[in-house]
């Protein structure tokens, strides 16, 4: 089917208690490789596209991929924009067909961040695109968190955000962290359950890599809607290419790597899936 926008996956799993994966992508090879492990799945998706790869490829060439890959399954799939941090950025994608954007003004002040989100729902709304908003700290490479201050996303100055800006689903900090974990994640789960009944839209959680599956059910169920899974594909699609160049230092077809790296990609998503609870929800 045509490319659809996050809206009505993320309010049906915010009501039911389950979370929609959200998979970053690089290249041709992840987004086969996560469209088909969640259509074996039935289960709705997200493809992201961070800053830095909508450079490396172009904000078109990931709309065309992801479009025609969608085009072709049965589940809906929406294209999102991943930590956009200027408006400019958010334009592009909006501009090029992306049918999701999030807006990441969490490093400017509270006001700064109200008012740049602001903007950019405004241009959204004119062409049916949802926008995520960003508030609170998320570890790792959003900042270096290591602080006795509670970073957490604040649920009345959220509730208050939400109404002002007109997101339609937010980012929270609960104390995950971008990238591996060093130790032994400390999240604050009670946070989830209280800003899930203070906001009023889906929310998102950053940082799922090397969680464990216990934290990622116990997440989606007290109410987050979005998990945004990166480093972990990342990771799969590198080592699997790696292992078989290693093995075959004779092999010259990209294919093959591409091909060893598109399978580990799929069964990855396809468990984070089932930890989200997400399978058989496509409809
Ligand atoms: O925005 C993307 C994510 O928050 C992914 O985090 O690389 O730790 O999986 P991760
Ligand atoms: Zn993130």
């Amino acid at each position: 089917m045509p490319l659809v926008t996050s809206e009505k996956m993320l309010q049906d799993a915010r009501k039911s208690g389950y979370a929609v994966g959200a998979f970053n992508i690089e290249n041709m090879e992840m987004v086969k490789a996560i469209v088909a492990g969640a259509e074996e799945l039935n289960s709705p998706v997200i493809l992201q596209v961070s800053e830095s790869t909508s450079k490396y490829g172009s904000m078109e060439t990931y709309v065309a991929m992801v479009a025609v890959e969608a085009k072709k399954a049965k589940i809906p799939v929406a294209l999102h924009l991943d930590h956009g941090t200027s408006f400019e950025i958010a334009a592009a994608a909006i501009n090029a067909g992306f049918t999701a954007v999030m807006i990441d003004g969490s490093k400017l002040s509270y006001e700064d961040n109200m008012e740049l989100t602001k903007k950019v729902v405004e241009l959204a709304k004119t062409k049916d695109v949802v926008v995520e908003g960003e508030l609170g700290k998320v570890g790792g490479k959003e900042g270096d968190v290591i602080t006795a201050e509670d970073t957490n996303t604040d649920p009345a100055e959220a509730k208050a955000f939400v109404e002002s800006t007109g997101v339609d689903s937010l980012a929270v900090a609960i104390g995950t962290s971008h990238g591996f974990y060093v130790g032994t994640p400390v999240l604050d789960k009670e946070r989830i359950s209280e800003l899930k009944e203070t906001v009023d839209v889906p929310l998102v959680m950053h940082g799922a890599s090397g969680l464990s599956e216990e934290d990622i059910r116990d997440c989606a169920a007290r109410g987050i809607a979005k998990i945004n899974f990166a480093t972990e594909l990342r990771v799969a699609y590198t080592d699997a290419m790696r292992k078989l160049l290693v093995e075959n230092p004779s092999m010259y077809d990209p294919k093959k790597p591409g091909k060893a790296g598109m399978d580990a990609v799929k069964e990855i998503v396809k468990s984070r899936i089932l930890m989200c609870g997400s399978e058989n929800k496509a409809n």
